[in-house]
């Protein structure tokens, strides 16, 4: 999957000079006034494959270590949560520091099944699952599998019920519930689960209503309580109140006669994006050991941020810088390569690759600038009000903190393929995803009939054949085809995808019948590597 970023520059620490840090990355220093991310130069990878987002290999074992570490003291799953950043090469480093992965998705669990994780180091999560979903996270064997609602709860019973009939139930499902304790993160807003009023789990007491019935869900284990208040917390108050939560619940329940043996503490720990500070991890960590080891509970974690954020960095070229009363900087990144900043209102530090002379040597001053970036909005910035020592069209930028919710988050709005990704070893960098072009985009577009099965009546009459259940059996029968029919023509889509290139488009009705792209030209003729 990956190559080497051809003619790599092999610059070693040594050569590079002395280092000066740059917030937000630990990994990244100027060496000769040139920003490196470990022992390789920004400016060189971007030259090789341009505008990138570049993650530090020994910050991702530094932080894998940190985290494993501070809960070495008890049975802990640490397990990184694939929503900060799903690049499987990311997750096989992590693998081999020995993480599991929280998924919460099919894709997310798809990829951690594809690159060798062993589903008893995995943890499902989701709030809203369709029926394929829960059969996927019944079946796989994973160490957890939480659930949002006692509907959810239910359904996952029928999918593991499902599941035991055709044999491949094994053991029942070791399931939690998620429980919501009405506690305040003090995080962004959008960033809060945790309170009443929030969409995911539920309030202690009706866990416990449904703890107390294991004869509801025979197929499932209910082995424990998973909990995640909120995300990019920096106080740790709130962290400690939420396990305090999590004791009186385990409690109240073994007292009911429910045996608990696992808490799921979810991830949310805030980094130090702006240099005032991050949380004090180790605090809540010893903590959540010592409750653990009094209550003979095994933990789980599900960092996702903590653990990739500050080892990456997005880097990308001044297009030029406007004056009209306010400066813009104008870039070639956007909000689609980084929402963070236009979602949030969220703070990244901005450095530029080349150090900057200082004022004192003979430096120009800075000035106070908005960075912005192509897309058609006004929300498209990186940083507002931001303080910048000169730039000048061409020079390279870097903003730091982009290793979680970068990528992950980034879109292909107003037609901009997604970005690179390198991920750099000491003097190595390997290219661990290419970047999009405008073929990627229309790569999956197609103009196909679709074969649409009429739904059986909901409301049939007894005798008429197994009234509503048979119904929305059958209409699951006929979503699955239209489902499986079509990616069956996938090839068409490839072929569509070359006339398109040909400027040859021409509209297809009824599918079948594709036939050869017009154009017989280089790009139509090429042979197309599978995907
Ligand atoms: N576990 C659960 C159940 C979660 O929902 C999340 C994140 C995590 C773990 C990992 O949280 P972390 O340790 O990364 O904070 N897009 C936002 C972050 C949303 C997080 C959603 N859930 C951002 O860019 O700040």
């Amino acid at each position: 999957m990956s190559t080497g970023v051809t003619g790599g520059p092999q610059a070693r620490t040594a050569e590079l000079g002395a280092a000066r840090g740059v917030a937000g990355a630990p990994t990244f220093a100027y060496r000769n006034r040139t920003l490196c991310c470990e022992d390789l130069p920004v400016e060189a990878l971007y030259r090789s494959v341009g505008p990138l987002y570049v993650y530090s290999a020994q910050r991702l074992r530094d932080n894998a270590e940190r985290v494993r570490r501070a809960f070495a003291r008890v049975q802990t799953l640490v397990a990184y949560a694939v929503k900060a950043n799903t690049n499987p090469a990311i997750l096989r480093l992590f693998y081999e520091c020995g993480l599991g992965f929280e998924v919460s998705s099919a894709a997310e669990l798809s990829i951690a099944l594809a690159i060798g994780a062993a589903p008893a180091h995995l943890v499902v999560n989701g709030s809203a699952r369709n029926d394929e979903e829960l059969a996927q996270a019944a079946g796989c064997g994973a160490y957890l599998v939480s659930v949002d609602s006692e509907a959810e709860a239910a359904r996952l019973e029928q999918a593991a019920a499902r599941a035991a009939r055709t044999g491949k139930l094994t053991a029942p499902v070791r399931a939690a519930l998620r429980v919501n304790p009405d506690i305040d993160a003090n995080v962004h807003p959008d960033l809060a689960t945790g309170l009443a009023d929030s969409k995911f789990g539920l309030p202690p007491d009706l866990v416990v209503d449904w703890y107390v019935h294991p004869e509801r869900t025979p197929h499932l284990r209910w082995v424990g309580l998973h909990v995640h208040v909120g995300s990019q917390i920096l106080d740790v108050g709130p962290l400690l109140d939420t396990l305090g939560e999590c004791v009186d619940l385990v409690e109240r329940l073994r007292s009911a006669g429910v045996p608990l043996e696992l808490l799921d503490l979810g991830g949310g720990f805030g980094i130090d994006y702006d240099g005032r500070g991050g949380l004090p991890f180790e605090r809540f960590a010893d903590a959540a050991c010592l409750v653990a080891a009094n209550q003979r509970l095994r933990l789980v974690v599900e960092p996702g941020r903590f653990l990739v954020a500050d080892a990456g960095a997005l880097v990308g070229q001044v297009l030029s810088v406007k004056r009209t009363g306010r400066t813009f900087v104008v870039t070639e990144l956007g909000m689609n390569d980084l929402v963070r900043p236009a979602l949030y209102g969220a703070h990244h530090e901005i450095v530029p690759v080349r150090e900057p002379v200082p004022l004192a040597q003979g430096g120009a001053p800075g000035e106070k600038t908005d960075v912005v970036g192509p897309v058609c909005e006004s929300g498209d910035y990186l940083a507002r009000d931001r303080w910048l020592p000169p730039v000048a069209p061409g020079d390279l930028l870097a903003v730091t903190g982009a290793g979680a919710y970068g990528y992950s988050m980034a879109s292909n709005y107003n037609g901009r393929g997604r970005l690179a990704e390198a991920l750099v070893d000491g003097a190595q960098a390997r290219l661990i995803r290419e970047r999009e072009g405008w073929r990627d985009l229309v790569r999956l577009a197609s103009d196909l009939a679709i074969e649409v099965r009429p739904l059986a009546t909901p409301a049939a009459q007894p005798g008429e054949g197994g009234g509503a259940a048979a119904g929305l059996e059958e209409a699951a029968g006929a979503a699955r085809s239209v489902h499986s029919w079509v990616p069956a023509t996938g090839g068409v889509t490839r072929v569509m995808a070359a006339a398109i290139s040909q400027g040859l488009h021409r509209k297809r009705h009824g599918g079948s019948k594709a036939g050869k792209p017009q154009g017989e030209g280089k790009e139509a003729a090429r042979p197309r590597k599978a995907k």
